[in-house]
């Protein structure tokens, strides 16, 4: 899997006219109103935005995804896992695959990898704040160096032909000056094409407030699409955050896990200015039945049903007697069980109903 391409064999197509990419921030043929047609994107996450979760959010909605990231030492070494997350079915896209590490000549070659998986664009992790990975300088670890990350960057985009994103924060703590706004400025000036600010700092972690109010300003500053992330939790937090940043995206992780209709939601709040209702009790057991059958397909038993799991709770979220049935659910790794839980359960509600 290792790619021996030589990093400086790419700096030629540089003089070729840009890939197109904007479009993908757009949804084609929805015009009306400033929110209308704007992307919403699933979230890159570990063990959660797999091949299955990616599909099963398209069908609902999304619009662009990012596959979880991947160690760019582990995709240059052939590691299987590495492997599996680069691997994309003709039928996912548009999707980013986003890669991590420290050292900016093994991030580039890792890049070429990753690119020749034909993504729709390749992200770069500037984000992270996991301590093993941040501390190590990789991820939010970026941060601490804004010129170092630059650079880096603008390795990144000489090296492949398809457009390079970066995902990031709005600085590393408060001890510091939030650098996102000058860096914004300036991953522009080398090349990358979009920027997704996850508006926290990467002390933060995931508490605290998201300050969409960097994104805003990052927006004003650049030319390329700005991507507001942190927070969004609701078709109505989406067009709030589109109203105040100006943004060309929203990008939606934590509620996804729980709530992929929130897609759909979005949309429909968005382009038309609708409120879609909540999915019925029957499209909730028809998620969770579906996701578990996807899961065990791509990973086999018992994991496949492992890995479900934390979805089920915000699948089943109000239906009556709703905890018991997870309860249920998690006493089994089987598929076939779970299934005739659900219908059970299903039965049950729509008698009760
Ligand atoms: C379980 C989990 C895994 C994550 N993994 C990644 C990742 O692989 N790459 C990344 O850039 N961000 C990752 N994140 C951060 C999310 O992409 C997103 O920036 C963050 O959750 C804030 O958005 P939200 O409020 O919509 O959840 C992860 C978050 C969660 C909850």
């Amino acid at each position: 899997m290792a790619s021996a391409a030589p990093i400086s064999a790419h700096s030629a197509t540089h003089s070729a006219a840009p890939a197109p990419f904007e479009h993908l921030f757009r949804r084609p043929g929805v015009g009306l109103g400033s929110h209308a047609g704007k992307a919403v994107i699933l979230a890159p996450m570990e063990d959660v935005s797999d091949e299955v979760f990616r599909k099963l959010s398209r069908e609902h909605g999304a619009d662009l995804c990012v596959t979880e990231f991947v160690n760019a030492e582990g995709l240059l070494r052939g590691c299987r896992t590495a492997k599996r997350k680069i691997t994309l079915g003709a039928d996912d896209t548009p999707t980013a695959i986003q890669i991590y590490g420290s050292n900016p000549e093994r991030l580039a070659e890792a890049a070429v990898d990753a690119e020749a998986a034909a993504p729709s664009f390749i992200d770069i992790n500037c984000g992270c704040w996991v301590p093993k990975i941040a501390g190590r300088g990789a991820g939010a670890g970026w941060l601490r160096d804004p010129i170092a990350m630059v650079a880096m960057a603008k390795l990144i985009v000489e090296t492949v032909k398809m457009p390079v994103t970066v995902k990031t924060r709005i600085g590393y703590g408060p001890e510091s000056e939030m650098p996102i706004i000058e860096l914004a400025k300036r991953l522009e000036g080398v090349g990358v094409r979009a920027l997704t600010i996850h508006c926290r700092t990467a002390q933060m972690g995931h508490s605290g407030a998201a300050d969409w109010s960097y994104a805003a300003k990052a927006k004003k500053e650049v030319h390329i699409p700005v991507i507001v992330n942190g927070d969004i939790k609701t078709a109505d937090d989406a067009k709030r955050a589109l109203d105040e940043t100006g943004c060309d995206a929203v990008m939606i992780g934590r509620a996804a896990i729980d709530h992929p209709w929130v897609f759909d939601e979005c949309r429909a709040l968005l382009d038309k200015g609708v409120h879609r209702g909540p999915p019925t009790p029957d499209e909730r057991f028809e998620m969770c039945k579906k996701h578990l059958i996807a899961n065990v397909g791509a990973r086999g038993e018992p994991f496949g049903v492992r890995v479900t799991r934390r979805h089920l709770t915000g699948y089943l979220r109000g239906l009556p007697g709703a905890s018991a049935i997870r309860k249920r659910l998690l006493f089994s790794d089987s598929l076939y069980e779970c299934l005739a839980i659900l219908d059970e359960e299903r039965q049950r509600v729509s008698t009760a109903a």
